[in-house]
């Protein structure tokens, strides 16, 4: 044997001595990696920060009273994306609400999600109920999902722990990664050249009071508007397409608007039902709360009320400029130009410098032929802490009107100390009622926006008391990971839904937002692309009101197209007035039907889960049969017919909406 080969076998032998005992090591024990030791900092969750081997507290980490020195401590909603690439063979933990969450709230089900598909999940768990131990086979699985979801009852409390979780690793070593980044596209064709009326096809006012309508038409400018048989003491004004007079008397009066242009012509039937009931159909517009809280001034109400116009929005139907709290002076606030006297001698609300002039601020907007709304509380003080309306209930209404306002969101806040220790529902009622008598009795049509957050079941008798419309739940920016529970309660109460009766699940908040938490300056919303048209999709489906409350002066032609459809409106605006309801539902996908009054049906398919599911619509879940005529919604397009259901493939937090006719 040469030098060299007694060197190159004794390499050989050591080689594979080292390979035959890595092999045995490996056969006896794979390699452990907890969850804990990879980079955390891609999960996003409902609230606090993810914690390594401690509790979302950072408290220690401990369920049902047993103690855990690793794992991961998350909160609800959470997401853990593992990449596993094939390379683990299993994955172990404890999964178990944590001890410290309050007992008897907080409830969590954890999910376990492999390439797609649901491998594991918990029942739901409370906070004291005996961790879940998890030994699941990997093996093969490229993308691991652990989900720790709400269920229902909202996040708080949710501290969810996967508690010792380590994956087994045979090859590639897991990695945490972010959710995947959506391109945000347009889906919906520019509104064409030739004219095209939208907006309502009903419209109720009072007889008597100021009338003001703006014909809400898409198209190229300029175009010519005109109407037939418009009742007397009613104009149009034929370069704005702006009708302005007098309401006419009690009943219907149908009126035929054209509007005309270089390119075409398009004219479409408007109802006018002069009575007693005012939005007909949900009040669409923009309030100011969610872009800019507590440092609203009328020059951005004014900008509003511009862009609500050159942006087209007012061309789809949206109306309303309303301001919300933080327009009075407030006792005490950290800027000085809201702070001062709440009324004057006679008892007369001022306003703070910021609003230097109510009366121009409506002339402003009406000369738009769009509509002001204003806020207040039946309580002495809102809930931001300016002034309320308690003890001048009639005196502010009147002001009000007299300002020329047009909607009024009433907020409980602060009246809940004025009634404190008194229960059942007449005390819910009283103030709602007192103000809703009084704003009958205004020389305006004024919408009544009730705002107390569900109290009593207001759905079921906030018609009675006056109200057009009432929010359903507390406010829906501190819930905005929530949208599709939120909407299924909503869709739950649906029945409630009729002309001139709303169920308000609070605003359309896309684009630039503040955050609700500290009311934040504007900046993106935080929701996929998807999640916006979900967003929208579900708020037409429920015939909810819609008001955009995010920043107008930062609109960006996607914000704008998931607004703007003006089909999607169609369904919100339909003159039935139904709210959709539930027609299918399986672990993370939903259906939603709604009947149109052409005969018609709208049909939403919703999935709110981490990755694209197939939803399919059965004819024989919607009550339909024989072959439909099917228009994807979003994207203005035919589909062509189907024969006994739809299906389509439906993005992570994302929407598919159509309409069938019968064929
Ligand atoms: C409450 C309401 C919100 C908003 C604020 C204003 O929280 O629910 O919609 O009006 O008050 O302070």
């Amino acid at each position: 044997m040469t030098r060299r080969s007694v060197f190159a076998s004794a390499a050989i032998a050591a080689i594979a001595g080292a390979f035959l005992a890595g092999l045995a090591a490996a056969a006896a024990e794979p390699e452990s990696v907890p969850l804990s030791s990879l980079d955390l900092s891609p999960i996003e969750q409902g609230w606090g920060k993810v914690q390594a081997n401690q509790a979302v507290t950072e408290k220690p980490m401990s369920i049902a009273g047993q103690k855990f020195t690793s794992g991961v401590g998350t909160h609800a909603r959470s997401v853990i994306i593992v990449e596993l690439g094939g390379g683990s063979s299993r994955f172990h933990a404890v999964c178990g609400v944590d001890d410290n969450a309050r007992a008897g709230r907080g409830s969590v089900q954890f999910r376990i999600a492999g390439d797609g598909k649901l491998l594991w999940k918990s029942p739901v768990m409370k906070a004291g109920d005996k961790g879940q131990p998890i030994d699941l086979d990997v093996s093969g699985i490229k993308t691991l999902f652990l989900i720790a979801a709400d269920t229902g009852d909202g996040v708080d409390f949710d501290h969810a722990n996967w508690a010792e979780a380590r994956f087994e690793i045979a090859g590639q070593q897991p990695k945490i990664v972010a959710a995947p980044v959506e391109e945000a596209v347009i889906l919906t064709p520019p509104p064409p050249a030739e004219p095209r009326i939208n907006g309502p096809k009903v419209y109720g006012c009072r007889p008597g009071n100021p009338f003001l309508y703006r014909i809400p038409t898409t198209g190229e400018r300029p175009i010519t508007f005109a109407a037939e048989n418009l009742p007397a003491g009613l104009a149009v004004d034929p370069a704005t397409g702006i009708i302005t007079g007098s309401a006419p008397p009690r009943g219907e009066h149908t009126v035929t608007l054209r509007a005309t242009n270089s390119r075409g012509a398009a004219s479409r039937t408007l109802k006018i039902i002069a009575g007693d009931k005012l939005a007909l159909t949900p009040p669409m517009g923009w309030n100011h709360w969610y872009a800019h809280y507590n440092r609203i001034t009328d020059k951005m109400m004014r900008e509003a009320a511009d862009i609500m116009v050159a942006s087209g929005m007012a061309d789809v139907g949206y109306q309303y400029v309303n301001i919300d709290d933080c327009w009075e002076n407030a006792p005490k606030h950290q800027d000085p130009l809201r702070v001062g006297p709440l009324r004057d001698d006679q008892g007369n609300v001022l306003t703070n410098k910021h609003f230097p002039d109510m009366k121009s601020l409506t002339d402003y907007i009406h000369a738009k032929g769009l509509k002001a709304g204003i806020y207040t509380s039946p309580g002495p003080l809102t809930c931001a802490g300016f002034t309320g309306s308690y003890e001048h209930e009639a005196q502010d209404a009147r002001q009000y009107a007299e300002w020329g306002f047009d909607f009024l969101k009433y907020d409980w806040c602060s009246y809940g100390r004025i009634v404190a220790g008194q229960k059942g529902d007449e005390v819910l009622k009283k103030p709602y009622r007192e103000m809703g008598e009084i704003l009958k009795q205004q020389p305006r049509d004024i919408v009544y926006n009730l705002c107390q957050y569900g109290m009593g079941d207001v759905w079921k008798w906030g018609a009675e008391v006056g109200g057009h419309s009432w929010r359903t739940g507390g406010d829906l920016g501190f819930e905005l990971n929530r949208i599709f529970e939120v909407a299924l309660k909503n869709v739950a109460i649906g029945q409630h839904n009729k002309p001139g009766e709303w169920n308000d699940p609070d605003y359309i908040q896309i684009g630039y937002i503040g955050r609700a938490r500290g009311m934040g300056e504007p900046g993106p919303c935080g929701m996929t692309p998807n999640e916006q048209y979900a967003f929208m999709s579900l708020w037409c489906m429920m015939a909810s009101p819609l008001f955009y409350s995010g920043d107008m002066s930062r609109l960006d032609a996607f914000t704008l197209n998931v607004l703007c459809n003006p089909e999607v409106i169609e369904i919100n605006q339909d003159p039935l007035g139904l709210c959709g309801s539930l027609a299918a539902e399986s672990e993370d996908t939903f259906v939603l039907a709604k009947k149109l009054e052409d005969g018609s049906l709208a049909v939403g398919l919703f999935n709110r889960g981490e990755w694209e599911q197939e939803v399919a619509a059965r004819w024989s879940d919607l009550g339909l049969s024989g072959p439909q005529r099917v228009r994807d919604l979003w994207r203005q397009k035919d589909l062509g017919a189907r024969d006994d259901e739809f299906r389509a493939s439906v993005p992570r937090y994302g929407a598919v909406l159509v309409r069938l006719w019968p064929q």
